[in-house]
């Protein structure tokens, strides 16, 4: 395939203007929630404070060479115990909203539905949503990111088995009993797609269930998950649980590597099928796996859907929630491109994409691009509308979310560390922000996308799971060596702030 030549970028600079100023008149929609978002694991860190048991990602980080920096989330920013001062500052700062987790652990230190449940969590849980409420910002919660309790993990594999269902919905139910009235929107899993990717791979082999051989654990768990997520919807429609409920994708929409070629299409539609519609075909539109899958994937490494359970999985969400952070090139298979890689997801995967590469090392977010294809491009907020356009036309729903978006830098290097101002001083993550909210008022207003959500990525530096301290997706920066564990604004915080008077 000859490459066609890159079209221009849109937005050649990070200095360029922001669209703050470009759409002085253009306003979110009534009742957006502009946010701020966070998860239990990555800023509370108290792993071991008051009843919380161990969860798979505390055993994890404790694994030599498992995290790049060698760094576990014991303390991090230490979230539990300063959630007061940072709802203060990030209602300074105009948000509106907070999407934070709950972790499975807190509440259930042994993980089962017949363990004992830990008061302490629940109240914990209730002054930090109450905390929230006072100070007129909305909690949103998510019952599941990632942190699954390591007694399920040892005991039966986790979500490789399917006696994690009972014990997820159980919890669920516990949760939505406590906090049934104070929250109103509510994410059962936060992106399957990448917990169940990591379930049986390296540095994480957290499948220890005998038999569960690892190529198959990844669909083992997307099928566990996904009963999971049906049975906490139907019981919080059961209970009458007043608000809506629906779980988190990942990821883009791809874009077409050459404009209105099928064969690229087609590939758009594969990546989208294996990244989005493992999960949103059967909960949006078919209640099964998209055909693509089923074509691919033997039944015993993808099990099948029942007309039953079809049937429980269908409609179980209320809006749709989506992380999207960048989008991709997605290219008939390879022929002569070299940067063409396999969908990571799945190593069966027929085609390929290429990563829209902008971070300084990690492939994530903006930057001087490293990947010599794209050297034009930084972040991708060109490519929002069109996404958002495909995205709704293939799960149609009445409310998006843009449940997370953001952009990391690596601690090191370009910055000098001693430095704070220069730490706080972040030109691409502030032009990221921007650009992309700038698109997005359009995506709504010109194209009409129900979008009535957007969530930061993140409230502050916290710990990146294996890329632990030393990439940074904060709006504020935490001095890790400051015993306070001080939290300073970027200079992305106050144009967020500022972004958000003028346009909400
Ligand atoms: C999405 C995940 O939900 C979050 O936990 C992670 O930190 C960000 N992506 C950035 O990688």
């Amino acid at each position: 395939i000859a490459l066609p030549s890159h079209p221009p970028a849109l937005y050649p600079s990070f200095l360029a203007v922001a669209p703050k100023d470009i759409l002085p008149d253009l306003k979110y929609p009534e009742g957006f929630l502009f946010g701020v978002a966070s998860a239990a694991y990555q800023v509370e860190g108290a792993v071991m404070e008051e009843g919380k048991g161990p969860s798979v990602w505390d055993w994890a980080s404790r694994q030599p060479g498992a995290v790049t920096d060698n760094t576990t989330a014991d303390v991090v920013d230490l979230h539990y115990f300063l959630y007061k001062e940072d709802v203060a500052r990030i209602a300074a700062l105009g948000v509106n909203s907070h999407s934070f987790s709950v972790s499975w652990a807190r509440i259930f230190p042994f993980g089962a539905a017949d363990s004992p449940v830990n008061q302490q969590g629940l109240d914990h849980y209730a002054d930090v949503i109450e905390t929230h409420l006072k100070s007129n910002i909305t909690p949103v919660v998510t019952l599941f990111h990632w942190d699954t309790p390591l007694a399920l993990a040892a005991y039966y594999g986790g979500f490789t088995s399917p006696q994690i269902v009972d014990d997820f919905v159980h919890y669920a139910k516990t949760v939505f009993t406590a906090y049934n009235g104070s929250v109103h929107t509510w994410y059962t899993f936060n992106e399957p797609q990448v917990y169940c990717a990591q379930v049986g791979s390296f540095p994480f082999n957290l499948s220890f269930a005998p038999g569960i051989n690892e190529q198959n654990a990844q669909f083992q768990c997307s099928y566990n998950l996904l009963k999971a997520h049906a049975g906490a919807v139907k019981a919080f429609r059961e209970m009458g649980i007043t608000g809506e409920i629906a779980f988190k994708s990942a990821d883009y929409i791809g874009m077409p590597w050459r404009a209105n070629n099928t064969e690229d299409m087609e590939a758009v539609e594969r990546n989208a099928a294996f990244n989005i519609g493992v999960f949103a075909d059967p909960v949006y539109t078919t209640g099964d796996w998209p055909q693509i899958l089923k074509d691919t994937l033997p039944p015993d490494v993808l099990p099948r859907l029942t007309e039953q359970e079809s049937k429980e999985i269908l409609g179980t969400a209320d809006f749709f929630a989506i992380d999207a952070y960048r989008t991709y090139w997605n290219a008939a298979p390879p022929e002569g491109i070299d940067a063409c890689v396999n969908n990571t997801s799945d190593p069966l995967w027929p085609g390929c994409f290429l990563e829209l590469m902008n971070d300084f090392n990690t492939g994530w977010s903006s930057g001087p691009a490293s990947d010599p294809l794209t050297p034009w491009l930084q972040a991708t907020p060109q490519f929002l509308r069109p996404s958002f356009k495909r995205l709704h036309e293939r799960w149609p729903t009445s409310k998006i979310y843009l449940s997370e978006f953001g952009f990391t830098q690596p601690f090191e290097g370009v910055r000098n560390p001693q430095v704070l101002f220069q730490l706080t001083e972040d030109p691409e993550r502030t032009n990221y922000y921007m650009t992309y909210l700038g698109e997005l008022l359009l995506s709504i207003h010109e194209d009409g996308i129900p979008v009535q959500g957007a969530f930061c990525w993140a409230i502050m530096d916290n710990a990146e799971w294996n890329s632990g301290l030393s990439a940074r997706f904060g709006i504020q920066y935490v001095n890790y060596s400051s015993p306070t564990l001080e939290r300073s604004y970027k200079r992305s915080a106050f144009a967020l702030a500022d972004f958000f008077e003028a346009h909400l």
